[in-house]
């Protein structure tokens, strides 16, 4: 895997969007086959949003021929409640890009039958081609989509439970109760994010140090979930210097003297 440190959060966010630009970019100018993009929710990636409708606006990158696909959904939450993450991808990129409506997937978490709608879900990936590129943010526990520890990590997409953690962290987006944060969630699995391509995780802040540490230096295990991008062969982690904090001085020497090398 490959680390990319940057100094805040904001730099490594740009790092990111102009990284996905130029995949775009490149296949657009290889082959008329769209390109195949898995996309998150959360804190994390909103400024990576940003930039790339900035970039769309000004005619740097286009959208037309991406089909995109989310990774989770909280399951029995409307649709059009602010916080479901139908509502958060148009608030935060679909609504200011020009990536067509029917290139669009979301998991759908009050469809009627959930373990049809979550295969499905992998077949209309496949159907796509696979994805070229996966954009992940990290939990504070190490989870990648809604794969808390202890999910398999050959899983794919399937309802899953949220850890109590997850279901705290997550009640700052819903007036800070946790009794309102939905219990279950439709995420695709460990598998499904490390078929994809190339797999960029993203983690800013201190309180994603130790997540990143166990990520980068800990074992290859179900209880970290992210851990299973040590396999993949074009793995990156992409964070700012407070997520680097907990990281041996050894790694950060080495990261840095990788990204030095291949500038
Ligand atoms: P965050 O969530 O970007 O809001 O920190 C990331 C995650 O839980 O995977």
């Amino acid at each position: 895997m490959k680390v990319i440190i940057r100094n805040t959060a904001s730099e490594a966010s740009l790092w990111v969007a102009h990284y996905i630009a130029e995949k775009i970019n490149a296949k657009a100018a290889r082959t008329d086959e769209p390109f195949v993009l898995g996309l998150c929710t959360g804190s994390t990636p909103i400024e990576t949003y940003a930039e790339l409708i900035r970039m769309v606006k000004a005619g740097e990158v286009s959208f037309k021929n991406v089909i995109s696909f989310n990774m989770d959904e909280y399951v029995g939450l409307p649709e059009d409640h602010p916080e479901s993450y139908h509502s958060f991808m148009h608030r935060y990129l679909f609504d200011h890009i020009d990536e067509p409506a029917e290139n669009i997937h979301i998991l759908n978490g009050n469809a009627p039958d959930l373990a049809k709608e979550a295969a499905d879900y992998e077949a209309a990936i496949v159907e796509a081609g696979g994805f070229d590129l996966f954009l992940g943010g990290i939990g504070e526990d190490g989870h990648i989509a809604f794969n808390e520890p202890f999910s398999s990590l050959n899983s794919r997409t399937r309802v899953v439970t949220l850890t109590h953690d997850t279901r705290v962290v997550n009640s700052r987006f819903f007036d800070n109760d946790f009794n309102k944060v939905p219990k279950q969630a439709l995420s695709v699995g460990v598998a499904t994010v490390f078929g994809s391509r190339e797999v960029i995780i993203m983690g800013y802040g201190s309180k994603k140090a130790r997540a990143i540490q166990a990520a980068i230096e800990g074992p290859y295990s179900h209880y970290v979930t992210v851990s299973a991008l040590q396999a993949h062969e074009n793995g990156i982690i992409v964070i700012d210097e407070a997520a680097a904090g907990e990281l041996k001085l050894n790694s950060y020497k080495y990261f840095k003297a990788v990204e030095e090398a291949e500038m």
